[in-house]
This record gives C-alpha cells, sequence and structure tokens, in this order.
C-alpha cells in the first residue's frame, strides 16, 4: 500500500498574474483530495464507492478563470464571516460597522472580495498515516469592513481513517467577529441529481428565516414539517413540499441548530447515503450550527471538466455560527477578542455501506 502523500504544483495565474498552486493529498485508501491556494478551495475529493471505482464526489471547475468568475462558492473557505449578516450592519462595543453588501441587502460569506477570493500561503505535509496541508492568511484591518487584523490557520488533513479533518483557527488584534466554514457541494453518486440521497441530521430545529434569509425571532422545531431529518430520509421527499420555510429557501437553505452554547464537543451532525454507489458521508463539527443547501440557486452548467452542474445536484453541510449572529445576542457568540484564539473543526468522514 502507498504511504500517504502530500504534493504541491503550480495551478496557475490569477488575471493579476498572481500566481495559484495546487497540492494533492492522497491517502492509503485511494482517497484524494485537491486543494488550491486561490481561497483555500477543494475542487476534488476522489472516493472509492462499494466496488472500489473511484468517482469525484464535490463540484469543481477546471480552469483558475472559472473560480475567479465563481459565485456559488464552490468548495471554498469561506470567511470571515460565512452565511449572511442583516443589512452587512453589526456593532461591537458600540461601535457600528458597516460591510460589504453583496446579496441583495445582506452581507454573505464575507463579501465580494471573501476568504475564497484570496490567495492562501500553503504548506503541505505527510506523515505515516495522513497527509495534509496548513493555509494561512493575514486579513487586514478594515478588510471587507471588518475591525482587527485576523490571522487564520486552516489545516486540512486526510487521515488514513478516511476522513477529511479540518481545524480553523484565527487571532486578531482588535475586537470583531469570526464564522469560519468549508464550502464544497456533494454529490456521492458523482453525476445526477441528489434528491434521492438519504440524509440524517442530527438536529432538532432550524433557525426559521424572514423574506430576506435572516433568521427571525424563534427557533423552529423541525417535529412534524419537511425540515425533520432526524431520522433519515431522502433529500427530495419533502422538498416541494407547499411549506413557508422552504418557499422562501426555494428548497432547503436554513441553519439547524447543533448546539444553542458554543463548546468544543465534537459531534457527528449529518450522515448522508447515496444508494447506487453505495457511498457515506459524515459530517462532524464542534459548531453550533450547521448550514443545509440543496443547491436552488445554482444554474445548470458544464465545467470545463465535463461535470454537468445542476440545480439540486449537489447539496452542502456548512457547519457555522448562527447567520446573522452579530446582531443577535441570543445566539452563541461570533466575537473574537484580542487575546482569545477562535477554533472551530469540521469533519468529512467518508465511507461506505
Ligand atoms: C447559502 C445560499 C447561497 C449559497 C451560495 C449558501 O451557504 O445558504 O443561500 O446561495 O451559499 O452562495
Amino acid at each position: 500500500m502507498t504511504m500517504p502523500s502530500a504534493t504541491i504544483r503550480a495551478f496557475g495565474e490569477l488575471s493579476d498574474a498572481t500566481p495559484v498552486e495546487k497540492v494533492t493529498l492522497k491517502n492509503r485508501h485511494h482517497i484524494e483530495v485537491d486543494v488550491i491556494s486561490l481561497g483555500g478551495i477543494i475542487t476534488r475529493i476522489l472516493t472509492p464507492d462499494a466496488d472500489g471505482q473511484s468517482d469525484n464526489i464535490v463540484y469543481g471547475l477546471e480552469t483558475l478563470a472559472d473560480y475567479e468568475q465563481d459565485g456559488a462558492y464552490l468548495g471554498a473557505l469561506v470567511g470571515r464571516y460565512a452565511n449572511r449578516i442583516s443589512g452587512g450592519k453589526f456593532s461591537l462595543d458600540g461601535v457600528d460597522y458597516a460591510l460589504a453588501t453583496n446579496n441583495g441587502s445582506n452581507h454573505l460569506h464575507g463579501g465580494e472580495q471573501g476568504f475564497n477570493k484570496k490567495v492562501w500561503q500553503m504548506t503541505p505535509f505527510a506523515t505515516q498515516n495522513s497527509a495534509g496541508v496548513i493555509l494561512k492568511l493575514v486579513s487586514p484591518d478594515g478588510d471587507q469592513g471588518y475591525p482587527g487584523e485576523l490571522s487564520v490557520e486552516v489545516t486540512y488533513t486526510l487521515t488514513d481513517d478516511n476522513t477529511l479533518d479540518m481545524q480553523f483557527v484565527a487571532t486578531t488584534n482588535k475586537p470583531t467577529i469570526v464564522n469560519l466554514t468549508q464550502h464544497s457541494y456533494f454529490n456521492l453518486a458523482g453525476t445526477g441529481s441528489v434528491l434521492d440521497h438519504e440524509l440524517q441530521l442530527n438536529s432538532q430545529f432550524i433557525t426559521p428565516v424572514d423574506n430576506n434569509i435572516i433568521p427571525c425571532a424563534e427557533l423552529m422545531a423541525v417535529a412534524d414539517t419537511p425540515f425533520d431529518f432526524t431520522t433519515p430520509k431522502t433529500i427530495g421527499r419533502d422538498i416541494d413540499t407547499q411549506h413557508e420555510q422552504l418557499l422562501l429557501g426555494s428548497g432547503y437553505d436554513h441553519n439547524y441548530v447543533l448546539k444553542t452554547e458554543a463548546s468544543p464537543a465534537l459531534a457527528e451532525a449529518a450522515c448522508v447515503y447515496e444508494p447506487t454507489s453505495g457511498r457515506v458521508l459524515k459530517v462532524l463539527t464542534d459548531a453550533p450550527g450547521i448550514q443545509f443547501y440543496t443547491a436552488n440557486f445554482l444554474a445548470a452548467e458544464t465545467s470545463g471538466t465535463g461535470q454537468e452542474h445542476h440545480r439540486r445536484g449537489a447539496f452542502c453541510l456548512e457547519p457555522q455560527c448562527f447567520p446573522d449572529t452579530p446582531n443577535r445576542a441570543d445566539f452563541p457568540s461570533a466575537t473574537l477578542l484580542p487575546g482569545e484564539q477562535y477554533s472551530t473543526r469540521i469533519v468529512y468522514a467518508f465511507g461506505v455501506r
């Protein structure tokens, strides 16, 4: 069996001639993960199906030019604040801040030049039983309107236990807000719709949204609604139900509550099973919430690799703080102070059944 490996090579140049690299991680069990230094984007994840046949199970694009233009955050490392901030406004210690509004009147996923559009410094590594890459970025004070210089370090580790273990840490020199996540679009069959994938989501509540897709006052219990995935069901079973929340999101595009107080405990948030390939994906995290998004806003297109992207042809499970937390004293905090360390962890566990 071949040892885990992490290889780095040139991937291309951005339109302003900035060079971008690509790292390929391989483990002993034929799992391969490609990561580029633009946006810490995961461009490909190859995993074997139940018969040992490998397929790419995430949406990717062929060229850097495609990634520079991408507005769907395909595979991206999202920050400084994943998800929406109402009106792009928040205040901290009595100071009002205005962020770029790039989603109607809201700030979404860190703004127009969010972390997905920055070039990160990548350092690959390999051990006896893992292969990984450390990604580093310093986001200057005022970047996209956020206060404080933020130093971010993200480590993606592909293990021989068939997990992609992602650790996110950050420090700041002024009080600020942070909420980092990973925005991979999965299709465990490699192609087609995800409506027949079976999902279990270990959450009893969502943060229901208003018509700006911003959480409204109360949590909503999922019991007896199309949002209940506490026992496995197909993603498509109830997706077209005439439920107000599904109409607002054009499908599932909601934050599921995992915990109501921040804690470092890692737990299984979701398990997805795709019956034709037999592939299973589990998502573990210590984050308080997880956005379940069924790619409702994705337009049908064929990527340069020939892979077809469709509306509802992929799903995202994005561990995160709740949307609009900086404006919500009742949500687990997203504030980071100088001297503290922000830390969160996301694990994708790959398998077959
Ligand atoms: C959001 C969607 C958004 C998508 C792509 C998801 O995390 O919940 O509303 O369209 O990202 O930007």
